[in-house]
């Protein structure tokens, strides 16, 4: 079975994707079952060199020609941002068309309204590469720990902010020349607002939050705070102590019954699971009582592990066909209201 593609944006993940999907198809498809074919790549910029060749036809500036597309029969959204993104991915499920996306703040903001378009299509929308890039994190949490009452969740969600704490705290830099170093290496934007305000983590924890508790957590209500006001003098008091400091996004109910989920900075002792990712690396924390203390941890961004979990989204929602999914992660639970399941 031929299941063809298109992908909506072809930038660091989009890219590196595309470049899999035509590299590997064969691979793919001996060892999934799954033949995916890009069909169709939309851009902003069709002048841009890409790392892929791909037949001009093929490639276009007119994003919803691809969704609209008759021919193709899974829509991969790697543009990011609110708009046009959501009216995108929208659109492409309201016409029965399965999504496969990264878009951390489209779900964060809106994940509701497209699962349930979703669920009204009977398709899914798969956001594994949402949260954590190339770690395996939501389906593992929406799905084999569907069971579990989870005490807590928090993590390490965002790499550029610890790169920049862990160069403070190994090499004792200050804030901003660590800040120049992340951005020289490019693990930091030109403008690094979105990490270093704890916005970015702060979409990230208000997913994960939603999946752990089954129920909304919306990003707005994620109390943030982001590490431009952490000192070299904070980092050495932490260092002293045996601690070390960390961009945390976190939730756990409190003693109303309420998630509460919160990013910050916190000085963790040194034993802590979290404390000893450094770098660019994420991790992800769970504690259930039944399961116990579990830690996810791997390269949270950059386009080929993030490309490697929308591979997988992909080759599930193309084995699942097109017809409607059972007993599926993004089922809302019964008298809850529920976003990201
Ligand atoms: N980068 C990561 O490591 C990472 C990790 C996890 C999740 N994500 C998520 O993945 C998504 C994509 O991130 P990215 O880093 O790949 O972004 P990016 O490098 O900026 O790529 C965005 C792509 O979208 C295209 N685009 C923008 N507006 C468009 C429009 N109106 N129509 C068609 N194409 C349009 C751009 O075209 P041009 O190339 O022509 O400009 C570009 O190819 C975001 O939601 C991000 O949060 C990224």
């Amino acid at each position: 079975m031929t299941v063809r593609v298109g992908v909506l944006g072809a930038g660091t993940v989009g890219g590196a994707l595309v470049n899999r999907l035509l590299s590997d198809r064969d691979a793919i498809r001996l060892k999934s079952g799954v033949d995916l074919e890009v069909r169709r790549v939309a851009v902003r910029d069709l002048a841009k060199d890409r790392p892929f060749a791909i037949k001009a036809d093929r490639l276009t500036d007119d994003a919803l020609s691809i969704v609209t597309d008759p021919s193709i029969d899974v829509i991969v959204e790697v543009i990011g941002g609110l708009e046009p993104a959501g009216a995108l991915v929208l659109a492409a499920l309201r016409s029965g068309k399965p999504v496969v996306t990264a878009n951390k703040e489209l779900i964060a903001t809106r994940g509701q309204e497209i699962v349930e378009a979703a669920k009204r299509a009977g398709v899914s929308v798969m956001y594994e590469a949402a949260v954590g890039g190339g770690i395996p994190v939501i389906r593992p949490l929406a799905e084999s720990l569907a069971g579990e009452d989870i005490d807590v969740v928090s993590g390490i969600v965002n790499g550029t902010t610890n790169y920049i704490l862990t160069a403070m705290a190994k090499e004792g830099r200050s804030y901003d020349d660590a800040l120049a170093e992340a951005q020289r290496l490019g693990y930091a934007e030109a403008d690094p607002a979105d990490d270093v305000s704890g916005r970015d983590a702060a979409f990230k924890t208000s997913i994960l939050a939603s999946l752990a508790f089954g129920e909304r957590v919306a990003p707005w209500e994620v109390e943030s705070e982001g590490i431009e006001g952490v000192t070299a003098d904070d980092v050495a008091s932490a260092t002293e102590k045996g601690e070390v400091i960390k961009l945390i996004g976190s939730a756990q109910r409190g003693i109303d019954g309420r998630v509460e989920a919160t990013v910050k900075p916190l000085s963790l002792p040194g034993d802590h699971p979290l404390a000893g990712v450094n770098g660019v690396t994420n991790a992800i924390f769970i504690e259930g009582p039944s399961v116990g203390r579990l830690l996810f941890t791997g390269p949270g961004a950059g386009g080929q592990p993030t490309a490697s979990a929308m591979l997988g989204d992909l080759i599930q929602v193309a084995s699942r066909g097109r017809g409607p999914r059972t007993g599926s992660a993004h089922d809302p639970r019964p008298r809850r209201q529920v976003l990201h399941r």
